[in-house]
């Protein structure tokens, strides 16, 4: 079990438990009769026995997909609530994946201009990534994730016991998150040292499955570091989004539809991690270890067909990038990532195996 902790003002915390079991004891953290579930049809069926703790009233069920991420499913979760008298001590449990946490952590933070945020995530990703660090939100007709606010949890409750019901797809999508977090745990200035990469590169993959309670634990306190150190992204938690200005594109070629998030962060790492070895910023060594733990998990396999033109123009288009100059996290040293400013076309083009 661990206990991680980020101080989001003065008098309040964000309190992130990792714990085997922890959502059969929900009434320690939780006054239960006066929450009001979010989740979606697919963990309400798979999880009847968790969901009948609420009050059935109380229970919000969400249509399934990254789609239902909508202005429409917020005003739904919203009118549910105050038809239901939602009140200003109330609480707003978000279960499910990245989706449910972040449309009904949006829904928490202006709901009577905000009630009490608890996450219990459900996946892999959710549990290492999204439902850390304060960020909720919606998509718009003009891209994803544009409207929301920073909003954080009082607890995140994390079970890994939700995750034996997780498909194999969802498990390597998270992984490429996780092999990130593995390349800039010193950047993210976290107090232990980790060595996430050594300890991912060392374990087959059946064995990281076996130890993955250990592997969100370290993936959560990397994420908590760096969020702690700058809340709104305004320096620091850039490092987070090392690899995404890439797979960003990757996910717009592909129609957010061929390509999970998860394997476009993968391409995004090795391309990125080309780009650190042109540059002569990373040696060989360090190189080749990056890609065998990427190949491990089967992650960015072939080469992609897209035409390396509009991969760039993509880039360009990203929401993180400024004046249409390409700035670039890279990998600089073992663990280590440092933004580039207006990296070159000809040097991208080339990192792009
Ligand atoms: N707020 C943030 O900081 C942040 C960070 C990263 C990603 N995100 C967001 O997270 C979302 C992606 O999250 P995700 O990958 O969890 O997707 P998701 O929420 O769509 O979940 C993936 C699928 O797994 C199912 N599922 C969830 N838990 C399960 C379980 N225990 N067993 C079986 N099936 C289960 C879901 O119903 C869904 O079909 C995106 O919308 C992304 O924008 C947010
Ligand atoms: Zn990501």
């Amino acid at each position: 079990m661990k206990e991680i902790l980020i101080k989001t003002n003065d008098i309040h915390e964000s309190k992130i438990i990792v714990k085997k079991g922890i959502s059969q004891n929900l009434s320690e953290y939780i006054n239960i009769e006066k929450a009001f579930l979010v989740t979606n049809t697919t963990l309400k069926k798979l999880y009847p026995d968790f969901v009948s703790k609420f009050n059935k009233k109380r229970v919000i069920t969400i249509k399934d997909g990254e789609k239902y991420k909508n202005k429409k499913t917020v005003d739904y979760i919203l009118n549910e609530l105050l038809k239901n008298k939602i009140e200003r001590k109330d609480t707003v449990v978000a279960f499910g994946g990245g989706v449910a946490g972040d449309i009904a952590g949006y829904c928490a933070s202006i709901v009577l201009r905000g009630v009490n945020l608890v996450q219990i995530p459900t996946t892999l990703l959710a549990m290492c990534d999204s439902s850390i660090g304060g960020k909720t939100g919606y998509n718009t007709k003009y891209g994803k994730n544009l409207a929301g606010s920073f909003y954080f949890a009082s607890n995140v409750l994390i079970d890994p016991c939700f995750l034996e019901t997780l498909n194999e797809k969802e498990y390597k999508c998270a992984m490429g998150e996780i092999i990130k977090y593995a390349m800039i745990e010193k950047s993210s200035k976290c107090e232990e040292d980790y060595n996430l990469f050594e300890f991912l590169s060392e374990k087959s993959s059946s064995q990281i499955k076996d130890e993955i309670e250990r592997i969100i634990e370290i993936s959560a306190s990397i994420k908590a570091s760096v969020v702690q150190k700058d809340k709104f992204e305004g320096g620091l938690r850039k490092i987070l989004n090392f690899a995404h200005t890439y797979a960003h594109s990757f996910e717009v070629l592909s129609n957010y539809k061929k390509m999970t998030h998860g394997e476009a962060v993968a391409y995004g790492i090795k391309y990125a991690s080309k780009l650190g070895l042109d540059l002569g910023k990373i040696n060989k060594e360090y190189y080749d270890k990056i890609i065998s733990l990427i190949d491990k998990f089967g992650l960015a396999p072939n080469k992609l067909n897209f035409n390396k033109k509009d991969i760039i123009e993509k880039m360009k288009q990203d929401k993180k990038v400024q004046d249409k100059k390409i700035n670039l996290l890279v990998p600089v040293r073992s663990f280590e990532v440092e933004l580039f400013d207006n990296i070159e076309e000809p040097l991208i083009e080339a990192s792009l195996l």
